[in-house]
């Protein structure tokens, strides 16, 4: 269908200007005066609509004069300047491509977030939601960026998956086999099913990333991550995608240093490619949104122990829901407390007690600590969770050993240890956090095209 895109006639006006162009989309409002009837098409290729304009007395080939919304219109016309709008098209011929009934749910200009998630099969046509997969769509197009000029290689790590990487009991089970009560053991259960053994949806790619680093140096994944957590929050999903990084000869300061220097350039590049889509966020979800980004791409991140974190919240006089004691895991009350209150900024808090963290960190020589680091940021709390991961053979046994782990479950992983270890280091970035983040958008379920999460698929 010859056609032009509505974002290549405004990016390029001055070529298509007083000459007849074709466009497509969908009918967004439409107002009938006497003479003129006026109809703003929207395509999806940009927040902007096109204004039509369609002279009654000249256009009398055209049946249908005003169009209800929703419908989805093939235009022919000249493409005019016009005080009011930049541009608008004088309509010459119209077709309707699909009819669009009253019965149709977006007959509003405004609808709030809460009915959107009702409808998620015609989100996509509102302009909240174009501008969340616009911002969606640059965002991980810079993390490819990012990771490819740096020479890292992007790997597709296995999603369906034996390890429960973070060792936390989320995994969703994948299973082809019925209902069955004749089966003695788990074992007996499991043996008889698809893959002869347990299996599930990776909670992180990590393990396989680590196995892929320590031959090809530097890989990152960037995929579907899964995890069966009860919490039914704003930041939680049970389906989300994960940003993986996993580099070897790093250790955790140099890991540190390439999470902040990422995450500054993920934000610049969609700053610089989305303008418009921002100041759209600036407005409806985040007053003060681009202030924030700017600031933080020109801001160096802080660098905080754990131990002095929960000085500063023993100090704060603030009546926590969760008291704060040094080996107790930070809440996010307590992670916004830092990052929105006392720094005002993001901030890395490393070296947390082992025994609140995953096996595979390395182990600090105080014997209390590992080399690892959470992300906070404003709004959210965490986005990245990251450490320089354990590379001593019989240090990773003994973790996994006092975590009652099975050992003969893990040889391959072991290996890597065994052969040829190196001290390496990794993170896991959050998308849809980092995307809430940057777009001001208050809950995760507003991120994606159809958010999984407990009790509702
Ligand atoms: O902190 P997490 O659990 O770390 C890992 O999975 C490590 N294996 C990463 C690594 O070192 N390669 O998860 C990483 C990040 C979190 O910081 C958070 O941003 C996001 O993943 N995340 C979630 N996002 C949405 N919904 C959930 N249920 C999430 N759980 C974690
Ligand atoms: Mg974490």
């Amino acid at each position: 269908m010859k056609h032009i895109d509505v974002k290549e006639l405004f990016a390029n006006s001055k070529e298509y200007k007083d000459k007849s162009v074709t466009v497509c989309g969908w009918v967004r409002t439409a107002r009938d005066s006497k003479s003129i009837s006026f109809i703003e098409l929207n395509d999806g290729t940009c927040l902007r609509n096109v204004q039509l304009i369609i002279d009654k007395e000249n256009a009398k080939n055209i049946s249908t004069a005003v169009v209800p919304v929703g419908t989805a219109l093939k235009v022919t016309g000249n493409f005019v300047p016009s005080e009011r709008n930049g541009f608008e098209i004088v309509v010459t011929d119209l077709e309707v491509l699909g009819e669009c009934p009253a019965d149709y749910p977006l007959q509003k200009k405004f609808h709030t977030l809460e009915y959107l998630r009702t409808i998620p099969h015609l989100r996509p046509r509102t302009r909240f939601f174009e501008a969340v997969f616009a911002v969606r769509n640059e965002l991980s197009f810079a993390i490819h960026k990012y990771f490819h000029s740096h020479g890292y290689k992007y790997m597709h790590t296995p999603i369906i998956t034996g390890s429960d990487c973070e060792g936390a009991g989320e995994m969703f089970r994948v299973t082809t086999q019925p209902w069955k009560t004749d089966c003695k053991t788990e074992g007996e259960y499991f043996a008889g099913d698809f893959f002869g053994a347990k299996a599930g949806l990776t909670v992180s790619g990590q393990l396989e990333g680590e196995i892929a680093a320590m031959g090809l140096g530097k890989i990152y994944t960037f995929g579907p991550t899964f995890r069966a957590e009860h919490s039914n929050t704003t930041r939680h999903a049970a389906e989300f995608w994960q940003i993986e990084p996993e580099v070897c000869f790093a250790d955790l300061h140099d890991i540190i240093e390439i999470a902040e220097d990422f995450i500054k350039y993920i934000i610049k590049e969609v700053v610089e490619n989305c303008p418009e889509e921002l100041a759209f966020f600036n407005e409806r979800s985040e007053k003060g949104l681009l202030d924030k980004l700017h600031s933080v791409i020109n801001s160096d991140f802080v660098k905080l122990k754990y131990t002095d974190a929960v000085e500063i919240l023993k100090k704060s006089g603030k009546e926590f829901k969760y008291p704060v004691e040094w080996g107790c895991d930070l809440q996010t009350e307590h992670e916004r407390y830092l990052t929105e209150e006392y720094f005002k900024k993001p901030v890395f808090v490393t070296d947390y007690p082992a025994d609140i963290k995953a096996f595979y960190m390395k182990q600090n020589p105080d014997g209390k600590t590992v080399a690892a680091t959470d992300l906070l940021v404003p709004g959210i709390g965490e986005i990245i969770g990251c450490s320089e991961r354990e590379a001593d053979l019989g240090k990773l046994k003994g973790a996994m050993l006092k975590r009652n782990m099975p050992l003969e479950s893990y040889t391959e992983y072991l290996d890597t240890r065994k052969f040829g270890s190196v001290p390496h280091s990794g993170f896991g970035l959050g998308f849809e956090r980092i995307l809430m983040y940057i777009t001001g958008v208050q809950n995760i379920r507003d991120t994606l095209l159809y958010p999984r999460t407990v009790g509702s698929l």
